[in-house]
């Protein structure tokens, strides 16, 4: 790698939303259409291509349900190897790019490098989610916090669950969907009521957006089933209260006073 300061380009980490083009910022949008070198997510609609300049160069660099298509050196090394060749890079990441989506590490290298850089953040996937179930994921009185969880390691690392029997809010757990059954037993395990009700929230923001509805308690035994093959978001908690009332045509008890 040259380490050349007057040849140093600059890196933009964008985040792209929840899939749709659309969900992506303006300013988002602006840098990916200046980019000489855009690398790529998974999870982003196939009309992003659409804006990305003919004459740049657009690498997949996409990792989805253990598929992933290069590594994380591999991906922090080309931003890094690029931005020294002085070119305009665009990192284009699904969701917020804070969010589990290994942002430390590419800022690492761009640290060490001394190569300039600007983080554009995006919807996540998460705010998008409690937008498609019309909900908020707070509420007055009744969830005062919002953690967000690891569903694909969670289950490995104990000192996460502590406390969460005393939790009053929503959880909200990515990357999980393929363990519903297990997550649900293991938070009922940790203390959270069997009767909490639960949503999954697939394809957030995008066409083929779904959502249903259940409790812990059901969901341990049968798991709330995916319907696509898209990324899903699982949401557990009291303010979902009136949402699987309705579901169900039950009477409600959440005081909205
Ligand atoms: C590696 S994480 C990245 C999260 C992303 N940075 C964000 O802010 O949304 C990928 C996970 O996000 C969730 N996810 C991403 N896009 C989604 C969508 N459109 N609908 C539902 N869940 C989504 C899924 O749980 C997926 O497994």
């Amino acid at each position: 790698m040259s380490s050349n300061k007057t040849e140093i380009g600059f890196v933009s980490i964008v985040g792209g939303g929840p899939g749709p083009i659309d969900l992506l910022t303006l300013r988002g949008l602006e840098r990916i259409r200046k980019a000489e070198v855009i690398l790529y997510d998974a999870l982003l609609d196939p009309s992003f291509l659409e804006v990305f300049p003919e004459d740049s160069l657009c690498l997949y660099v996409g990792k989805r349900s253990g598929q992933h298509s290069r590594t994380q050196e591999e991906i922090s090394g080309l931003i890094a190897e690029y931005a020294l060749q002085g070119k305009r890079v665009v990192r284009l990441k699904g969701g917020d790019p804070s969010v589990f989506g290994r942002l430390a590490e590419e800022l690492e290298i761009l640290k060490t490098n001394s190569i300039p850089y600007e983080i554009i953040p995006g919807v996540s996937s998460i705010t998008a989610g409690a937008a498609a179930l019309q909900t908020s994921l707070t509420l007055r009185g009744v969830a005062r916090q919002i953690i967000i969880l690891d569903g694909h390691t969670i289950m490995e690392d104990n000192k996460s669950w502590v406390g969460m029997e005393n939790f009053q809010g929503t959880i909200a757990i990515l990357m999980g969907t393929r363990k519903i059954k297990e997550l649900s037993l293991k938070l009922i395990e940790k203390g959270i009521s069997p009767n909490t009700p639960i949503a999954i929230v697939e394809n957030a923001g995008g066409k083929k957006e779904v959502h249903s509805f259940s409790t812990l308690e059901c969901s341990k035994e049968k798991g709330l089933p995916k319907q696509t093959d898209g990324p899903g978001i699982l949401y557990v908690g009291e303010a979902l209260r009136i949402l699987l009332q309705k579901e169900t045509n039950q009477e409600t008890s959440v005081s909205l006073t």
